[in-house]
């Protein structure tokens, strides 16, 4: 027999107590439930664990069901689809002491069944309104489908491309990190979190986990806490200041103390400075990690640290479940910590109106009509166009229709690939063509495989050379393939695997200009493909619309318009690489100068420079023209305390087609009481031009703008000359000087 609702009772009481006063939105059915819940009770509540899947689709574990009836689970991740959701919330609900609901969660990471290009290509598009709007795709197709809970944003900045996990990220910068954060949490959650269509937010993986040593995924991290706080911290504030009600603690240690158990992170700057009213929750048995760390004597030591640390959820790892009511039986965790975590879970629940109806997310009918949608399909094309970056074009670019055309490399051929990693539900299935079936709505196509991603197999080679040489144009995709990017896929070498550069070579050598396809999730060696191919356009892992969108930029129908995100390295010896770099006591300036800081064999400067991409079209910058509060002498324009400086550009398409432009604005303090970045972005805007049209873009300037951490570790602005540079890249700009004074 089904009981009636416990918790609805509960809530009828709790209106006539007086709760305690709380900092935060408090439910009363959390203080009731809290009055009544048994230790085992509390501890359940933190407890996540995972669901299979098998041939017929989600199932649980025996031993994991019996731990949801007796309240000892109460939160559920890896199982979706609106029917199984529903029979496991209704063994929570109806078979449970308190019939508290379950959350679930899942990695909807760039898409749930419409499958968007991997996060660092849609950082490439500075679209940050369309990764909004993305992201709010994504909620709406995996709440139907019954779930809670994505583990995304990932704000992880990195400069690292060895490290596979750099693809899930949005690059390199803090700035751009940090507009594209709050974006996701704000298109995942929208305004209201007990919305149907939205989902609760999982800012990860905090903190630095984007800068392993080596860039070995889960390796070692440590800087300085003025860098850290500078270039790595930013996005996950926006994200949590955006509203994300949820944390991943990171896998990593910094500065000696892993991120699951550390007060610093967990205390200080996210609850403390940042006032987080959220719950956080560790990665995939993150506690039990922190034994082999060399951080916890045992997985009950661990749990005890991350407890008392603040960590209120324990992924899959089971120590809070086997130890934590003995650890709060021997004192060793207060009673009062353990109900500070089960509150800002049981909060979140609240907020994302559980209580009010456990099966509001589980939904049949609206997974059937709002998943894979002619709308979000065409949106989830839409932004893999503009996540595409055309590195180089000697005019081979667009193709033309009709004309015969060479398809090589077995990546044109595969419609997995497009999809890349961390896929949520995304399916082979819903992928309608791949780059080569798209290119063949176009145009006749030869296809060859040539080679393969991967090994040393050249028995391709021969019909690809033939094939390139009866054809108008020749389109080659090569690069890695999706399994190569992601979790636990670092790399030693960034060039491109296995023998597809030698089949660029012998393609070249045909004397055909090649249009070379990228698909990969890093930044890699392009030296010697930038110098084979005729054209370059980096496609990343674009999606389920994919070989569509390729089709649209290498024939015309889309002006590609990305921008790099990451700085692409010359080689691997170059790394870390990045336009925020500082100018050092030697800087390099002369070409013949020994003592200066450079290598022999390549130039300091990357193949390509963050901020880079290319258009059908062409740009011209004006001048830059700067209004401030005064003049300090002639032509020098200051900046006063509170003031602001509007700087003001004019850029003109002075091509033949309507293109979109990012305009981009650094600033460099020349001296400070701690060096700052040669250059650092500050702003941006993206301009969509006829030919021949002219627009005027404006930033201001403040004091915010020029803040950092002073040598005192204090936020602020400190006086003295600054430069300014605006353009299309962060190679190409126009400058200016002013002068700030407080
Ligand atoms: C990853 C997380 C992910 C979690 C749950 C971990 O291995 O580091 O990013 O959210 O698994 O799938």
């Amino acid at each position: 027999m089904k009981k009636a609702l416990p918790f609805l009772l509960l809530l009828a009481a709790a209106a006539c107590s007086s709760p305690a006063p709380k900092p935060a939105k408090s439910y009363p059915i959390v203080d009731s439930l809290l009055k009544v819940m048994t230790l085992e009770e509390k501890v359940g509540q933190t407890v996540l664990l995972t669901s299979d899947w098998t041939v017929t689709g989600p199932s649980m574990r025996e031993g994991y069901l019996e731990d949801i009836r007796a309240g000892r689970c109460g939160n559920i991740f890896n199982a979706y689809t609106a029917d199984y959701t529903r029979k496991m919330q209704e063994i929570a609900v109806n078979e449970t002491r308190l019939g508290i609901p379950l959350l679930f969660g899942y990695d909807v990471i760039h898409g749930f069944r419409t499958i968007f290009p991997i996060n660092l290509g849609m950082s490439c598009s500075w679209d940050v309104a369309a990764i909004e709007e993305a992201s709010r795709i994504a909620a709406s197709e995996a709440a139907a489908a019954g779930l809670h809970w994505t583990y995304s944003p990932m704000c992880d900045i990195s400069v690292e491309p060895r490290w596979g996990r750099i693809s899930e990220g949005a690059g390199e910068d803090a700035y751009l990190g940090s507009l594209i954060a709050a974006a996701m949490v704000r298109g995942y959650q929208g305004d209201d979190l007990s919305d149907v269509r939205t989902v609760l937010a999982c800012v990860k993986h905090y903190a630095a986990y984007g800068a392993p040593q080596a860039g070995r995924d889960y390796n070692t991290v440590d800087m300085s806490e003025r860098w850290f706080r500078e270039f790595y911290l930013p996005p996950y504030m926006a994200a949590v200041d955006a509203g994300a009600l949820s944390v991943m603690a990171s896998f990593n240690e910094l500065d000696g103390v892993p991120a699951t158990a550390n007060p610093h992170l967990l205390q200080d700057i996210l609850r403390g400075e940042w006032g987080f009213r959220g719950f956080v929750v560790s990665d995939y048995t993150g506690i039990n990690e922190m034994v082999m760390h060399g951080y916890a004597e045992d997985v009950e030591d661990a749990g005890r640290l991350a407890m008392n640390a603040g960590l209120d959820m324990d992924m899959q790892g089971a120590s809070y479940m086997d130890y934590m009511v003995g650890l709060v039986r021997s004192g060793k965790v207060r009673s009062s910590t353990l109900d500070a975590a089960v509150r800002r879970i049981l909060t979140v629940k609240a907020e994302l109106g559980l209580f009010d109806d456990p099966f509001r997310y589980c939904s049949p009918e609206r997974e059937a009509s709002e998943t894979l949608t002619e709308a979000n399909k065409a949106a989830a094309r839409k932004m893999a166009a503009e996540s595409m970056v055309l590195l180089k074009n000697d005019g081979v670019l667009p193709l033309q229709k009709g004309r015969r055309t060479a398809v090589i490399g077995a990546l044109a051929a595969s419609k997995d690939d497009l999809l890349g990693s961390w896929r949520g539900a995304g399916q082979v299935e819903a992928v309608p063509v791949s780059i080569a079936d798209a290119i063949g709505e176009v145009a006749p196509v030869v296809y060859a495989e040539g080679a393969k991603e991967m090994g040393e197999d050249r028995s391709g080679f021969a019909s690809a050379i033939a094939a390139a040489r009866k054809a108008d144009q020749v389109v080659l995709v090569i690069g890695e393939n999706c399994n190569w990017t992601g979790e636990a896929a670092s790399r030693s070498s960034i060039n491109i695997p296995g023998v597809q550069t030698e089949l660029l070579e012998k393609l070249a050598a045909t004397g055909k200009p090649i249009a070379v396809v990228l698909l990969n999730g890093r930044p890699l060696d392009l030296s010697k493909e930038s110098e084979l191919a005729s054209a370059l356009l980096e496609a990343w892992f674009p999606g389920t619309m994919g070989g569509y969108a390729v089709a649209d930029v290498l024939f015309g129908d889309f002006n590609p318009c990305g921008k790099l995100s990451v700085t692409f390295p010359r080689n691997l010896g170059q790394v870390p690489v990045y336009h925020y770099a500082k100018n050092t006591g030697r800087p390099y300036i002369h070409p013949e100068a020994k003592y200066e800081s450079r290598y022999l064999d390549v130039p300091n400067e990357p193949l390509y420079a963050f901020g880079h991409g290319l258009s059908y079209t062409s740009f011209e910058y004006s001048d830059i023209t700067l209004e401030g509060d005064s003049r300090s002498e002639p032509g020098m324009t200051e900046l006063k305390g509170d003031g602001a400086l509007t700087a003001t550009i004019t850029v003109t398409n002075t091509g033949s087609r309507e293109g979109t432009e990012t305009v981009q604005m650094y600033i460099r303090d020349l001296v400070g009481s701690v060096t700052r970045p040669v250059k650092q972005l500050k702003g941006f805007e993206r301009v969509t031009l006829a030919p021949g049209e002219s627009r005027t873009v404006s930033f201001t300037i403040s004091a915010e703008t020029l803040s950092f951490y002073r040598q005192d570790m204090t936020w602020g602005p400190e006086p003295g000359s600054f430069k300014l540079f605006i353009g299309g890249s962060s190679d190409n700009t126009k400058e200016a000087d002013f002068n700030y004074a407080e």
